[in-house]
Protein backbone atom coordinates (compact mmCIF):
# COMPACT_ATOMS: atom_id res chain seq x y z
CA UNK A 1 0.00 0.00 0.00
CA UNK A 2 2.12 3.03 -1.02
CA UNK A 3 -0.38 5.01 -3.46
CA UNK A 4 -4.02 5.85 -3.14
CA UNK A 5 -6.74 8.79 -4.13
CA UNK A 6 -7.27 9.78 -1.21
CA UNK A 7 -5.93 9.58 2.38
CA UNK A 8 -7.87 10.39 5.47
CA UNK A 9 -6.73 11.17 8.75
CA UNK A 10 -9.00 9.80 10.87
CA UNK A 11 -11.16 7.33 11.69
CA UNK A 12 -14.31 9.00 13.80
CA UNK A 13 -17.52 9.65 12.03
CA UNK A 14 -16.25 11.73 9.43
CA UNK A 15 -13.20 10.25 8.07
CA UNK A 16 -15.39 6.36 7.88
CA UNK A 17 -18.33 8.69 5.88
CA UNK A 18 -15.71 10.55 3.76
CA UNK A 19 -14.45 6.72 3.00
CA UNK A 20 -17.45 5.10 3.05
CA UNK A 21 -19.08 7.95 0.09
CA UNK A 22 -15.60 7.42 -1.53
CA UNK A 23 -16.08 3.68 -2.02
CA UNK A 24 -19.48 4.08 -3.11
CA UNK A 25 -18.40 6.49 -6.03
CA UNK A 26 -15.43 4.30 -6.96
CA UNK A 27 -12.33 6.65 -5.52
CA UNK A 28 -9.47 4.72 -3.29
CA UNK A 29 -9.13 5.92 -0.25
CA UNK A 30 -6.77 4.60 2.92
CA UNK A 31 -7.69 5.40 6.61
CA UNK A 32 -5.20 6.67 8.66
CA UNK A 33 -5.94 6.39 12.76
CA UNK A 34 -3.98 7.16 15.80
CA UNK A 35 -5.98 4.95 17.86
CA UNK A 36 -7.41 1.45 18.19
CA UNK A 37 -10.76 0.50 16.39
CA UNK A 38 -12.39 -0.22 20.25
CA UNK A 39 -10.87 3.07 21.07
CA UNK A 40 -12.53 5.22 18.90
CA UNK A 41 -15.62 2.77 19.86
CA UNK A 42 -15.61 3.67 23.24
CA UNK A 43 -16.03 7.98 23.22
CA UNK A 44 -19.49 8.30 23.91
CA UNK A 45 -20.71 11.75 22.18
CA UNK A 46 -24.33 13.45 21.31
CA UNK A 47 -27.05 11.56 19.80
CA UNK A 48 -29.25 13.88 17.95
CA UNK A 49 -29.39 13.49 13.92
CA UNK A 50 -30.64 15.73 11.54
CA UNK A 51 -32.93 14.52 8.74
CA UNK A 52 -30.16 15.62 6.27
CA UNK A 53 -27.60 13.57 8.18
CA UNK A 54 -29.87 10.33 8.09
CA UNK A 55 -30.31 10.92 4.37
CA UNK A 56 -26.55 11.10 3.43
CA UNK A 57 -26.14 8.12 5.97
CA UNK A 58 -28.58 6.06 4.31
CA UNK A 59 -26.87 7.17 0.59
CA UNK A 60 -23.65 6.02 2.40
CA UNK A 61 -25.41 2.63 3.21
CA UNK A 62 -25.76 2.27 6.47
CA UNK A 63 -29.34 3.49 7.04
CA UNK A 64 -30.94 0.06 7.53
CA UNK A 65 -30.13 0.25 11.46
CA UNK A 66 -30.58 3.43 12.14
CA UNK A 67 -33.77 3.63 10.60
CA UNK A 68 -35.13 0.74 12.80
CA UNK A 69 -33.88 1.68 16.05
CA UNK A 70 -33.49 5.58 15.52
CA UNK A 71 -36.19 7.14 17.88
CA UNK A 72 -38.02 9.61 16.02
CA UNK A 73 -38.40 13.06 17.92
CA UNK A 74 -41.57 15.49 16.65
CA UNK A 75 -40.06 17.98 19.44
CA UNK A 76 -38.28 18.43 22.58
CA UNK A 77 -38.85 21.07 25.95
CA UNK A 78 -36.80 23.80 27.31
CA UNK A 79 -37.61 23.99 30.89
CA UNK A 80 -37.21 27.35 32.41
CA UNK A 81 -38.94 28.73 35.74
CA UNK A 82 -40.22 26.14 37.08
CA UNK A 83 -42.23 25.62 33.77
CA UNK A 84 -42.10 22.94 30.86
CA UNK A 85 -42.60 24.31 27.18
CA UNK A 86 -42.59 21.89 24.19
CA UNK A 87 -40.88 23.24 20.70
CA UNK A 88 -43.24 21.44 18.66
CA UNK A 89 -41.32 20.71 15.41
CA UNK A 90 -43.99 18.96 13.59
CA UNK A 91 -46.27 21.76 13.68
CA UNK A 92 -43.81 24.56 13.33
CA UNK A 93 -41.87 23.06 10.24
CA UNK A 94 -44.50 20.83 8.51
CA UNK A 95 -43.83 17.25 9.96
CA UNK A 96 -39.65 17.88 10.06
CA UNK A 97 -38.40 15.61 12.69
CA UNK A 98 -35.08 14.99 14.15
CA UNK A 99 -33.73 11.38 14.77
CA UNK A 100 -32.14 10.23 18.10
CA UNK A 101 -29.16 7.34 17.37
CA UNK A 102 -26.13 7.36 19.43
CA UNK A 103 -22.51 8.72 17.44
CA UNK A 104 -21.05 5.58 18.77
CA UNK A 105 -23.99 3.83 17.36
CA UNK A 106 -23.18 5.67 13.93
CA UNK A 107 -19.57 4.97 14.10
CA UNK A 108 -20.00 0.82 14.62
CA UNK A 109 -22.08 0.85 11.67
CA UNK A 110 -19.73 2.85 9.16
CA UNK A 111 -16.80 0.31 10.97
CA UNK A 112 -18.93 -2.72 9.83
CA UNK A 113 -19.67 -1.00 6.53
CA UNK A 114 -16.14 -0.50 6.17
CA UNK A 115 -15.06 -3.64 7.02
CA UNK A 116 -17.46 -6.24 5.25
CA UNK A 117 -16.03 -3.74 1.94
CA UNK A 118 -12.52 -5.07 3.11
CA UNK A 119 -11.41 -1.21 2.62
CA UNK A 120 -8.21 -0.66 4.10
CA UNK A 121 -7.88 1.49 7.61
CA UNK A 122 -4.81 1.33 9.33
CA UNK A 123 -5.28 1.34 13.08
CA UNK A 124 -2.71 2.52 16.19
CA UNK A 125 -0.86 4.72 13.60
CA UNK A 126 2.11 6.80 15.55
CA UNK A 127 3.58 9.62 14.58
CA UNK A 128 1.07 10.36 11.66
CA UNK A 129 2.66 12.94 9.39
CA UNK A 130 1.61 15.12 6.22
CA UNK A 131 3.75 16.21 3.92
CA UNK A 132 4.08 18.71 0.35
CA UNK A 133 0.45 18.98 0.11
CA UNK A 134 0.85 22.68 -1.67
CA UNK A 135 2.37 20.83 -4.18
CA UNK A 136 0.96 18.16 -6.94
CA UNK A 137 2.40 15.14 -4.57
CA UNK A 138 0.83 15.15 -1.30
CA UNK A 139 2.14 11.98 0.88
CA UNK A 140 1.45 10.74 4.49
CA UNK A 141 3.94 9.04 6.74
CA UNK A 142 3.43 6.99 10.00
CA UNK A 143 5.17 4.36 12.24
CA UNK A 144 3.57 1.02 12.98
CA UNK A 145 4.82 -1.40 15.79
CA UNK A 146 7.93 0.33 15.13
CA UNK A 147 8.21 0.16 11.18
CA UNK A 148 7.92 3.43 8.74
CA UNK A 149 5.49 3.82 6.33
CA UNK A 150 4.90 6.29 3.18
CA UNK A 151 1.72 6.58 0.67
CA UNK A 152 1.45 9.00 -1.87
CA UNK A 153 -1.74 9.96 -2.78
CA UNK A 154 -3.82 12.64 -4.97
CA UNK A 155 -5.41 14.21 -1.99
CA UNK A 156 -5.43 14.57 2.38
CA UNK A 157 -8.95 14.70 3.80
CA UNK A 158 -8.01 15.88 7.33
CA UNK A 159 -10.26 14.26 9.41
CA UNK A 160 -8.57 13.94 12.62
CA UNK A 161 -10.67 16.05 15.60
CA UNK A 162 -9.70 19.09 17.21
CA UNK A 163 -6.74 17.72 18.23
CA UNK A 164 -5.20 16.39 15.02
CA UNK A 165 -2.00 16.72 12.91
CA UNK A 166 -3.79 17.80 10.10
CA UNK A 167 -4.82 21.79 10.77
CA UNK A 168 -1.33 21.97 12.91
CA UNK A 169 0.44 21.40 10.07
CA UNK A 170 -0.72 24.35 7.70
CA UNK A 171 1.83 27.42 8.19
CA UNK A 172 0.25 29.90 10.62
CA UNK A 173 0.52 33.06 7.95
CA UNK A 174 -2.17 30.62 5.71
CA UNK A 175 -4.87 29.72 8.43
CA UNK A 176 -6.98 31.99 10.78
CA UNK A 177 -8.72 30.40 13.64
CA UNK A 178 -11.91 31.86 15.79
CA UNK A 179 -12.31 30.70 19.13
CA UNK A 180 -14.45 31.02 22.64
CA UNK A 181 -14.26 29.45 25.21
CA UNK A 182 -17.04 28.95 27.51
CA UNK A 183 -16.44 29.30 31.56
CA UNK A 184 -18.29 25.60 32.45
CA UNK A 185 -18.48 22.38 31.49
CA UNK A 186 -21.01 20.29 31.30
CA UNK A 187 -21.06 16.95 33.60
CA UNK A 188 -22.37 13.64 31.83
CA UNK A 189 -24.10 10.22 33.11
CA UNK A 190 -25.35 7.44 30.99
CA UNK A 191 -27.18 5.23 32.83
CA UNK A 192 -30.08 2.12 31.74
CA UNK A 193 -32.78 3.73 33.17
CA UNK A 194 -35.54 4.88 31.38
CA UNK A 195 -35.84 8.37 30.13
CA UNK A 196 -37.47 10.99 32.22
CA UNK A 197 -39.40 11.98 29.68
CA UNK A 198 -40.02 10.59 25.94
CA UNK A 199 -38.56 13.90 24.46
CA UNK A 200 -35.21 16.04 25.42
CA UNK A 201 -35.57 18.57 28.20
CA UNK A 202 -33.05 21.75 28.24
CA UNK A 203 -33.22 22.91 31.41
CA UNK A 204 -32.40 27.35 32.37
CA UNK A 205 -32.43 26.62 36.11
CA UNK A 206 -30.37 29.24 38.56
CA UNK A 207 -28.19 26.25 39.83
CA UNK A 208 -27.16 26.16 36.15
CA UNK A 209 -28.17 24.42 32.88
CA UNK A 210 -29.54 20.50 32.80
CA UNK A 211 -29.92 18.36 29.93
CA UNK A 212 -32.14 15.18 29.73
CA UNK A 213 -31.35 13.35 26.61
CA UNK A 214 -31.77 9.86 25.94
CA UNK A 215 -30.25 6.62 23.50
CA UNK A 216 -33.37 4.05 23.89
CA UNK A 217 -35.95 3.52 25.88
CA UNK A 218 -34.35 1.96 28.80
CA UNK A 219 -30.85 4.21 28.21
CA UNK A 220 -30.61 7.70 29.41
CA UNK A 221 -27.96 10.28 29.02
CA UNK A 222 -28.12 13.55 31.26
CA UNK A 223 -25.98 16.51 31.73
CA UNK A 224 -25.56 19.13 34.12
CA UNK A 225 -23.29 22.58 33.48
CA UNK A 226 -20.33 22.55 36.21
CA UNK A 227 -17.17 24.60 36.90
CA UNK A 228 -14.94 24.26 33.65
CA UNK A 229 -11.86 22.61 35.91
CA UNK A 230 -14.47 20.33 37.93
CA UNK A 231 -13.14 16.32 38.54
CA UNK A 232 -15.38 13.85 37.64
CA UNK A 233 -14.06 11.57 40.99
CA UNK A 234 -16.15 14.60 42.98
CA UNK A 235 -19.23 13.31 41.79
CA UNK A 236 -20.74 10.29 42.51
CA UNK A 237 -23.81 8.99 41.17
CA UNK A 238 -25.93 10.11 44.12
CA UNK A 239 -24.61 13.27 44.18
CA UNK A 240 -25.40 13.78 40.37
CA UNK A 241 -28.69 12.82 40.20
CA UNK A 242 -29.61 14.96 43.49
CA UNK A 243 -27.95 17.81 41.89
CA UNK A 244 -30.24 16.54 38.53
CA UNK A 245 -33.20 16.47 40.02
CA UNK A 246 -32.62 19.65 41.82
CA UNK A 247 -33.01 21.80 38.43
CA UNK A 248 -35.59 19.94 36.54
CA UNK A 249 -39.16 21.02 36.72
CA UNK A 250 -41.35 19.75 39.47
CA UNK A 251 -42.83 17.05 36.86
CA UNK A 252 -39.89 15.71 35.85
CA UNK A 253 -38.31 15.54 39.04
CA UNK A 254 -40.99 13.38 40.08
CA UNK A 255 -40.54 11.22 37.25
CA UNK A 256 -36.80 10.39 37.41
CA UNK A 257 -35.74 7.22 37.83
CA UNK A 258 -32.06 7.05 38.37
CA UNK A 259 -29.48 3.86 38.75
CA UNK A 260 -25.82 3.16 38.64
CA UNK A 261 -23.85 4.92 35.96
CA UNK A 262 -21.87 3.42 32.62
CA UNK A 263 -20.34 5.95 31.84
CA UNK A 264 -19.53 9.45 33.77
CA UNK A 265 -17.46 12.42 32.29
CA UNK A 266 -17.12 16.07 31.98
CA UNK A 267 -16.73 18.07 28.93
CA UNK A 268 -15.73 21.75 27.95
CA UNK A 269 -17.39 23.71 25.68
CA UNK A 270 -15.62 25.49 22.99
CA UNK A 271 -16.83 27.29 19.98
CA UNK A 272 -14.32 27.31 17.57
CA UNK A 273 -13.67 27.85 13.64
CA UNK A 274 -10.97 28.00 11.11
CA UNK A 275 -10.71 29.06 7.85
CA UNK A 276 -10.13 28.49 5.48
CA UNK A 277 -10.98 24.74 5.03
CA UNK A 278 -8.59 23.82 1.83
CA UNK A 279 -4.74 24.33 1.35
CA UNK A 280 -3.77 22.96 -2.14
CA UNK A 281 -4.33 19.31 -1.59
CA UNK A 282 -5.22 19.28 1.91
CA UNK A 283 -9.05 19.68 2.87
CA UNK A 284 -10.18 19.85 6.62
CA UNK A 285 -13.52 18.31 7.87
CA UNK A 286 -15.83 17.85 11.08
CA UNK A 287 -13.94 18.49 14.46
CA UNK A 288 -10.57 18.71 12.74
CA UNK A 289 -12.17 22.46 11.29
CA UNK A 290 -14.59 23.29 13.66
CA UNK A 291 -16.14 23.06 17.08
CA UNK A 292 -19.68 23.59 18.61
CA UNK A 293 -20.72 23.96 21.74
CA UNK A 294 -23.18 20.59 22.36
CA UNK A 295 -26.13 22.70 23.10
CA UNK A 296 -27.65 23.20 20.25
CA UNK A 297 -26.53 18.95 19.27
CA UNK A 298 -24.99 20.16 15.77
CA UNK A 299 -21.13 18.82 16.41
CA UNK A 300 -21.94 15.43 14.06
CA UNK A 301 -24.62 17.30 11.83
CA UNK A 302 -22.07 19.35 10.93
CA UNK A 303 -19.40 17.33 9.84
CA UNK A 304 -21.83 14.98 7.58
CA UNK A 305 -22.60 18.40 5.88
CA UNK A 306 -18.82 18.95 5.67
CA UNK A 307 -18.26 15.42 4.42
CA UNK A 308 -21.22 15.78 1.93
CA UNK A 309 -20.17 18.47 0.22
CA UNK A 310 -16.24 16.88 -0.29
CA UNK A 311 -17.34 13.49 -1.37
CA UNK A 312 -19.64 15.17 -3.72
CA UNK A 313 -16.59 17.53 -4.97
CA UNK A 314 -14.25 14.71 -5.19
CA UNK A 315 -16.74 12.71 -7.13
CA UNK A 316 -16.53 15.42 -9.21
CA UNK A 317 -13.14 15.92 -9.85
CA UNK A 318 -11.75 11.76 -10.25
CA UNK A 319 -15.06 11.23 -12.25
CA UNK A 320 -15.74 14.39 -13.88
CA UNK A 321 -12.77 15.80 -14.32
CA UNK A 322 -14.05 19.43 -12.94
CA UNK A 323 -12.58 21.31 -9.99
CA UNK A 324 -15.50 23.56 -9.43
CA UNK A 325 -17.03 21.87 -6.34
CA UNK A 326 -12.79 21.09 -4.84
CA UNK A 327 -12.72 25.25 -5.01
CA UNK A 328 -16.26 25.48 -4.24
CA UNK A 329 -15.42 23.31 -1.11
CA UNK A 330 -14.26 25.79 1.82
CA UNK A 331 -16.92 28.67 0.98
CA UNK A 332 -19.77 26.22 0.86
CA UNK A 333 -18.88 24.41 3.76
CA UNK A 334 -18.09 27.58 6.09
CA UNK A 335 -21.38 29.45 4.78
CA UNK A 336 -22.97 26.53 7.34
CA UNK A 337 -20.39 25.76 9.83
CA UNK A 338 -21.09 29.53 10.76
CA UNK A 339 -24.65 29.78 10.50
CA UNK A 340 -24.27 26.46 13.30
CA UNK A 341 -21.50 28.18 15.26
CA UNK A 342 -23.94 30.73 15.75
CA UNK A 343 -27.31 28.85 16.41
CA UNK A 344 -25.22 27.10 18.49
CA UNK A 345 -23.55 29.53 20.85
CA UNK A 346 -27.28 31.32 20.90
CA UNK A 347 -28.61 27.85 22.17
CA UNK A 348 -25.55 28.13 24.96
CA UNK A 349 -26.05 31.65 25.67
CA UNK A 350 -29.80 31.32 26.88
CA UNK A 351 -29.76 28.31 28.89
CA UNK A 352 -26.67 28.31 30.76
CA UNK A 353 -25.79 30.60 34.16
CA UNK A 354 -22.59 32.96 33.04
CA UNK A 355 -20.21 33.67 35.76
CA UNK A 356 -19.54 36.95 34.61
CA UNK A 357 -22.79 37.79 32.87
CA UNK A 358 -23.92 39.49 35.69
CA UNK A 359 -27.56 40.85 36.25
CA UNK A 360 -28.06 42.14 33.27
CA UNK A 361 -27.01 38.98 31.31
CA UNK A 362 -29.63 37.64 33.25
CA UNK A 363 -32.39 40.14 32.11
CA UNK A 364 -31.87 39.16 28.77
CA UNK A 365 -31.92 35.46 29.24
CA UNK A 366 -35.43 36.35 30.90
CA UNK A 367 -36.45 38.14 28.20
CA UNK A 368 -34.86 35.86 25.23
CA UNK A 369 -36.77 32.47 26.64
CA UNK A 370 -40.24 35.26 27.29
CA UNK A 371 -39.66 36.30 24.15
CA UNK A 372 -39.64 32.89 23.03
CA UNK A 373 -42.40 31.52 24.63
CA UNK A 374 -44.91 34.26 23.50
CA UNK A 375 -43.80 34.04 19.38
CA UNK A 376 -44.64 31.49 17.33
CA UNK A 377 -42.13 33.47 14.58
CA UNK A 378 -39.31 33.03 17.71
CA UNK A 379 -39.84 29.70 18.13
CA UNK A 380 -40.14 28.63 14.00
CA UNK A 381 -36.39 30.52 13.93
CA UNK A 382 -35.17 28.00 16.66
CA UNK A 383 -37.41 24.89 15.38
CA UNK A 384 -35.67 25.47 11.68
CA UNK A 385 -32.10 25.53 13.05
CA UNK A 386 -32.58 22.75 15.32
CA UNK A 387 -33.69 20.44 13.11
CA UNK A 388 -30.75 21.05 10.75
CA UNK A 389 -30.55 24.22 7.81
CA UNK A 390 -30.22 22.76 4.27
CA UNK A 391 -27.58 22.28 2.81
N1 LIG B 1 -3.42 10.89 13.29
C1 LIG B 1 -4.43 10.05 12.99
N2 LIG B 1 -5.64 10.10 13.58
C2 LIG B 1 -5.84 11.05 14.49
C3 LIG B 1 -4.81 11.96 14.86
C4 LIG B 1 -3.56 11.84 14.23
N3 LIG B 1 -2.55 12.67 14.52
N4 LIG B 1 -5.31 12.79 15.79
C5 LIG B 1 -6.57 12.42 16.02
N5 LIG B 1 -6.90 11.36 15.24
C6 LIG B 1 -8.18 10.62 15.20
C7 LIG B 1 -8.86 10.52 16.55
O1 LIG B 1 -8.34 9.45 17.33
C8 LIG B 1 -10.30 10.29 16.14
O2 LIG B 1 -10.62 8.92 16.01
O3 LIG B 1 -9.10 11.33 14.39
C9 LIG B 1 -10.43 10.98 14.79
C10 LIG B 1 -11.27 12.24 14.85
O4 LIG B 1 -12.58 11.89 15.22
P1 LIG B 1 -13.57 12.92 15.94
O5 LIG B 1 -12.84 13.67 17.00
O6 LIG B 1 -14.77 12.15 16.33
O7 LIG B 1 -13.91 13.99 14.80
P2 LIG B 1 -14.89 13.84 13.54
O8 LIG B 1 -14.77 12.53 12.89
O9 LIG B 1 -14.72 15.09 12.74
O10 LIG B 1 -16.32 13.80 14.22
C11 LIG B 1 -17.15 14.85 14.35
O11 LIG B 1 -17.56 13.89 16.47
O12 LIG B 1 -16.41 14.93 18.18
C12 LIG B 1 -17.61 14.76 17.59
O13 LIG B 1 -18.69 16.79 18.04
C13 LIG B 1 -18.08 16.02 17.07
O14 LIG B 1 -20.00 14.96 16.72
C14 LIG B 1 -18.92 15.52 16.04
C15 LIG B 1 -18.17 14.48 15.37
C1 LIG C 1 -26.95 13.69 23.92
O1 LIG C 1 -27.89 12.89 23.83
O2 LIG C 1 -25.83 13.32 24.29
C2 LIG C 1 -27.18 15.11 23.55
C3 LIG C 1 -28.41 15.49 23.06
C4 LIG C 1 -28.65 16.81 22.71
C5 LIG C 1 -27.65 17.73 22.87
C6 LIG C 1 -26.40 17.37 23.35
C7 LIG C 1 -26.16 16.05 23.68
O3 LIG C 1 -27.90 19.04 22.55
Amino acid sequence: MTRTQVAIIGAGPSGLLLGQLLHRAGIDAVIIERKSAAYVLSRIRAGVLEQGTVDVLARAGVGDRLKAEGLVHHGFALAFDGRRRRIDLGSLLGGRHVTVYGQTEVTRDLMDARQAAGLPTVYDADEVALHDFDGPNPRVSWRKDGVSHSLSCDVIAGCDGFHGVSRTSVPDASIRTFEKVYPFGWLGILADVPPVSHELIYANHERGFALCSMRSASRSRYYVQCAIDEKVEAWSDQRFWDELRLRLDPEAAEALVTGPSIEKSVAPLRSFVAEPLRFGRLFLVGDAAHIVPPTGAKGLNLAVGDVHYLATALEEHFTGGSQAGIDAYSATALARIWKAERFSWWMTSILHRFPEGGEFGQRMQIAELDYLFSSVAAQTALAENYVGLPY
